[in-house]
């Protein structure tokens, strides 16, 4: 593509993805949300009116009433691998195109999985706090005896691309890796020598620590909850990557007040932020990030470029790298 079109494309973030929206603005009429929080949602109902593409955040709903007021709309494309906000179903129904970015950020997750472990077992984040809270007040080490990492189990949850990385990464700790996942990855256990698990309960009794690497969907909402955490053994973590609902939170708070579980480390949360006063925050054993497992410098930039790939393809009817539901086009 080479020329400018009258097709309206419009994102609703300008800070995330200047690169991708100067690479868009070569060939489309493109307009940008200016604000760094998302879109009201009658802003979001009126540009899906008016537009032919949306570039989406992971905070801006596309579902059925968005769609039914979309007549012109021909592709959704999320900025990030999960998809949970956006009705694919739906966007089907109405001939909606939706991507995502998967294969750009799963090692930039990956490594950020291991600091996360490594955070809680060895109670970096915690003596972090303590040192800011003016508690470091003599050379002891003793309040902050650490879990090794190395040497331990791992149980991955979903062997995807994520998933996969984490495993690459745990063979450089000496762990052993099971892993329990919808689709069996015998290529996989080939490659990285993981144990494939029939069942998540073994995966979850067996593991010193638990990674989360499964999309949010029905089926994976509250994977983990009271039942769960019991299994789990009271020296092992849980570390979450994914998309908060997988987790009971209320579950896993008096999991790790009762020592049920030793710590768990989350990059995401239910709801997001979280609330100050959560009762999660009141605990030492819990490291909690904002949400930015993906978000390096690098891996940004990919993934702006990726979403801008998926417009250009779905808008000018030519190859999209990473379509959800290609059965919706509409024709170009
Ligand atoms: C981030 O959470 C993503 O899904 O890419």
């Amino acid at each position: 593509m080479s020329e400018i079109s009258d097709k309206k494309v419009f994102v609703t973030r300008e800070h995330i993805i200047p690169d991708a929206i100067a690479h868009l603005k070569q060939f489309f009429d493109v307009a940008v949300w200016e604000e760094r929080s998302a879109p009201p949602r009658e802003v979001m109902l009126q540009k899906a009116q008016e537009n032919d593409a949306i570039i989406t955040e992971i905070t801006d709903l596309v579902d059925k009433e968005l769609l039914d007021k979309a007549p012109r709309l021909k592709i959704v494309a999320n900025r990030a691998v999960g998809m949970d906000n956006i009705d694919i179903d739906e966007a089907t129904k109405h001939g909606v195109l939706v991507s995502n970015t998967p294969g750009v950020l799963h090692e930039s997750c990956a490594d950020f999985t291991f600091g996360l472990m490594l955070s809680v077992a060895r109670n970096i984040t915690y003596g972090d706090r303590q040192i800011h809270a003016g508690e470091w007040k003599m050379f002891d080490q003793i309040p902050y005896l650490g879990t090794d990492v190395h040497g331990t189990t791992l149980g991955i949850v979903g062997m995807g691309l994520i998933g996969t990385a984490v495993a690459r990464r745990a063979r450089a700790f000496d762990m052993k890796v099971l892993y329990f996942s919808r689709t069996r990855r015998p290529e996989v256990e080939d490659q990285l020598g993981v144990e494939w698990k029939p069942d998540l309960d073994s995966v979850l009794s067996e593991s010193d620590f638990v990674s989360l690497h499964v999309p949010l969907t029905a089926e994976t909402e509250h994977i983990i909850g009271a039942r769960e955490l019991d299994l789990m053994q009271p020296h092992a973590f849980l570390i979450n990557t994914t998309r908060g609902p997988t987790i009971d939170a209320g579950a896993l708070y008096l999991a790790l007040k009762a020592g049920t579980i030793k710590g768990a480390a989350l990059d995401v949360t239910d709801p997001e932020p979280i609330p100050i006063d959560d009762p999660l925050l009141t605990l030492p054993n819990i490291v909690i990030s904002p949400h930015i497992a993906s978000a390096s410098s690098s891996t940004i930039k990919k993934m702006g470029m990726l979403t801008a790939q998926n417009v250009i393809g779905a808008l000018s009817g030519t190859q999209m790298p990473s379509c959800l539901n290609p059965e919706a086009s509409k024709g170009a």
